[in-house]
Parts: structure tokens; sequence; C-alpha cells
């Protein structure tokens, strides 16, 4: 499946979520994900369980996922959705703003950017967009988590407040282990 319009069979269009509604979402997702992470470290088993637990509780994430620093780029990580981009240079798109800056960044209308630079559209269907820094407990930037929405203006102070909350708590607050074998 290439970066059609067409929207594959097992995704459907963002349902947009606005004010106590959205707040309720993300309270009952965030509950669902301390209790199901409760003691764990491994960060894919985090990743993997964050993107399934948002996705399932907020109906306006048409893409959910991590981006990796790895190599002083971008490495595409667990994620839910369409085909993502495999490598995203530091200041490239705005997963690439995030990570440079450090910041969270809202995208309103993605496509009103600069593609190519400003923004990297691995789908046309997504129209807004929100991309939060998470960082480890030594305050080293591991990777960026990224939401995209096919609604314009999907994201608010709201996403940010519980984003970078649970980004927080899972990936700041304890230490973190991956797969060896
Ligand atoms: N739109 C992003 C690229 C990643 S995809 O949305 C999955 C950006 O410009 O950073």
């Amino acid at each position: 499946m290439s970066a059609s319009a067409e929207m594959p069979y097992f995704i459907r269009p963002s349902v947009g979520l606005k004010g106590e509604e959205k707040k309720a979402a993300y309270e009952e997702a965030m509950s669902a994900i301390r209790a199901n992470l409760k003691g764990e470290t491994n960060a894919v088993l985090k990743m993997s369980t964050i993107n399934g637990l948002l996705k399932t509780h907020l109906p306006y994430f048409y893409w959910v996922g991590f981006y990796l620093v790895q190599n002083g780029k971008l490495s595409v990580g667990p994620y839910q959705g369409t085909l993502g981009c495999l490598h995203i240079a530091f200041g490239r798109g705005v997963c690439g703003r995030a990570a440079a800056e450090r910041t969270t960044q809202i995208v309103a209308d993605v496509h009103a950017l600069e593609q190519g630079a400003a923004h990297i559209a691995c789908d046309p269907n997504s129209a807004s967009e929100i991309v939060v820094p998470v960082f480890n407990r030594d305050g080293h930037l591991i990777g960026v988590f990224d939401v995209d929405s096919t609604e314009p203006n999907s994201f608010d102070e709201t996403d940010q407040y519980y984003l970078e909350t649970i980004m927080r708590e899972q990936f700041c607050a304890s230490p973190l282990t991956t797969f060896s074998v």
C-alpha cells in the first residue's frame, strides 16, 4: 500500500473530541496505561502498550507511534497506523523539529507547511499533528512521540498536558530496559 489517499480497510477516519469529553477519554487511557505498565521497565513493551491504549481510547488518533534517537537521527519505532517514514533527520519535519528543539509541537494544518521540509507527509490522510519529545531518567532525549489525525485542528493544550504527563511518567520516572539476546 503506497501513500495514497485511499484509507486501508482496518483504519477509520478520525472522530474529534473536545473539552470535557477529551479529558475524560485521556483519564481512562491514563488509568489503563498506569495499570498495565505498573512495574514494567522494557521500553518496547511500554511504547507498544501506550500506542494500543491511546488509539483505543482516543478516536481521533489516526497514526500513533514513536521515533527513536539512533545514530544521530530519528528512526521509526513501535507504531500503529499506515506506513511511517523509516528515518527522519533532526530538524526535518514536525518530528525532527520536536527533537531538535526538545519541545512539543502542535500543527493545526500540516498541509499548510512546506512539504518535505517543515512537514514530511508519510500519509496524505494526516491533517493535523502533535509531537512530544521523550526523555529518559538522565534527561537524555530518547525519541519523540507522534500522533496524527485525519481532521485539521485536532490537538490542543489538553493533548499536550496528558501526552507530556504520560511520557514523563513512563520514560523519565523509572529505569528503562530493552530486549537483549
Ligand atoms: N508527519 C511527520 C512524519 C512522521 S509521520 O507523520 C508518521 C513529520 O513531519 O514529522
